[in-house]
């Protein structure tokens, strides 16, 4: 690999970290399989609500694979894997009766990523609630934060031996902020939005309390996607409908769980979910702040609409992927940068990817340059904010493998391997082979 097709690295660290990132529901399939109770996401594909009406019964197969997805890894030779625990696969009802066949293999996906000298970082929240919580109210019921201690306990008993990286959860601000449970997405839904942030902040905190009781030399964050909201004309009322979205997109958990406080702009909507004592329970201390970080996000007012915002258009000229997000690696360092600022704590970034629709050429090859040089613009970028004394410290591609992307099905794909869902065979692409060399060359 010609050295000048590489990133910047100097500033990093000579411990920085190198990873991949998945999630439970994404890759693994099997939904049906050894005892695995239904999440909220099986219902919503049952309910043919995904592109091209996709599920995630098969997805990557991983669940059967993942000896063979663990030598992707060796072969990238990343220093750690990201992955999720599926909630309903241990705990089919949600809380209640384990089932040992769902552990099982995340006993045998551990130990397989040990002695492939792979670090495990277990994230335990990434979407895929049991459908059975959600019956019972799901996030909008306070009890959520007690089903989500108690799930964390089980974690912390069956794997805390092995497993030192934990993060509470994904994203809570999108999962809460799209989530289908607040129905229609009018002012109406803002009470329930308040309510459920305010119970998974809690739920968080109860859960990090769990882990470092129960998990010696427990290592553990939450994992934000601080994405800057920008208004997308110069009026007056995107301005305010960028800010306010801001606001609930990128503060609305961590300013509670790494300084004790909501945002000011929200404290009156939290106030009648508030008990005593909630503040503290919420903000522990906690190892690291878990970056995902994709693109800026472009804002326009809409006053029917929850929090009074629609997505706008992009500026004209910024470079966009081919699944239409622009490209702006500045905003990834002044990202890492306004972290830094706000929190203080080691950063990881856990996520950053390109979404494409690549699939193989008349020779059978994935060759995907738009992925590296998009890899390599945001590396550079995470570089120079190391540079102004961001304490970064890993940084993980999204993902391993092409994977089920959401409301969007199979149609995207982020992986830098290409899996061919009809034979589920996995074609590195040449974006792996550039990490790859990355890895390397960092190594020497
Ligand atoms: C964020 C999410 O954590 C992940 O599940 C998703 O696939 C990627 N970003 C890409 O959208």
């Amino acid at each position: 690999m010609p050295t000048t097709q590489l990133p910047d690295t100097a500033s990093l660290r000579p411990d920085f970290i190198w990873g991949v990132s998945t999630s439970s529901f994404q890759i693994e399939g099997a939904t049906q399989e050894d005892g695995r109770g239904s999440s909220i996401w099986d219902i919503y594909c049952r309910a043919g609500e995904i592109k091209n009406h996709d599920t995630g019964d098969v997805a990557c197969d991983h669940y059967h694979r993942y000896r063979e997805d663990i030598g992707l890894m060796t072969a990238l030779g990343v220093q750690a894997y990201r992955f999720s625990v599926a909630w309903p696969r241990v705990l089919p009802q949600g809380d209640g009766p384990i089932n040992e066949a769902g552990l099982s293999f995340y006993h045998r996906l551990i130990d397989g990523l040990l002695a492939a000298g792979i670090e495990p970082w277990l994230c335990l929240y990434h979407w895929d609630l049991p459908q059975a919580l959600e019956e019972r109210g799901g996030w909008l019921n306070r009890e959520s934060a007690v089903w989500f201690a108690n799930y964390a306990s089980l974690i912390a008993a069956r794997f805390g031996d092995r497993v030192k990286r934990f993060a509470t959860f994904n994203e809570p601000s999108m999962f809460s902020l799209f989530s289908r449970s607040l129905g229609k997405r009018d002012s109406s839904s803002e009470d329930k939005l308040h309510r459920m942030i305010h119970n998974v902040n809690l739920a968080h905190g109860r859960a990090v309390d769990v882990l470092r009781a129960n998990v010696i030399n427990a290592s553990i964050g939450c994992i934000h996607n601080r994405q800057p909201c920008r208004p997308s004309s110069a009026s007056k009322a995107d301005a305010a409908a960028a800010a306010r979205l801001d606001v609930y997109w990128n503060a609305a958990f961590p300013d509670p769980q790494c300084r004790g406080e909501y945002p000011p702009s929200m404290r009156a909507a939290i106030e009648p979910h508030m008990q005593p004592g909630d503040l503290t329970q919420i903000c522990r201390p906690l190892d690291w702040f878990g970056l995902n970080h994709y693109s800026p996000v472009y804002v326009k007012a809409r006053a029917d609409s929850m929090l009074g915002y629609d997505f706008g258009d992009k500026p004209p000229g910024v470079p966009l992927t081919p699944i239409g997000w622009p490209i702006e690696p500045d905003a990834f360092r002044q990202t890492l940068l306004a972290v830094h600022r706000d929190y203080g704590l080691p950063i990881y970034v856990l996520e950053n990817g390109y979404g494409d629709f690549d699939q193989p050429d008349g020779t059978a090859a994935v060759i995907d340059p738009g992925r590296i040089e998009f890899l390599k613009a945001y590396i550079n970028a995470m570089n120079e904010a190391a540079s102004s004394e961001v304490d970064v410290r890993g940084y993980f591609v999204w993902s391993l493998l092409d994977n089920f992307e959401w409301d969007s099905g199979y149609s995207i794909r982020f992986g830098l391997s290409h899996v061919d869902y009809a034979s589920l065979r996995r074609t590195p692409k040449s974006s792996f082979a550039w990490y790859a060399g990355l890895i390397k060359a960092m190594q020497r």
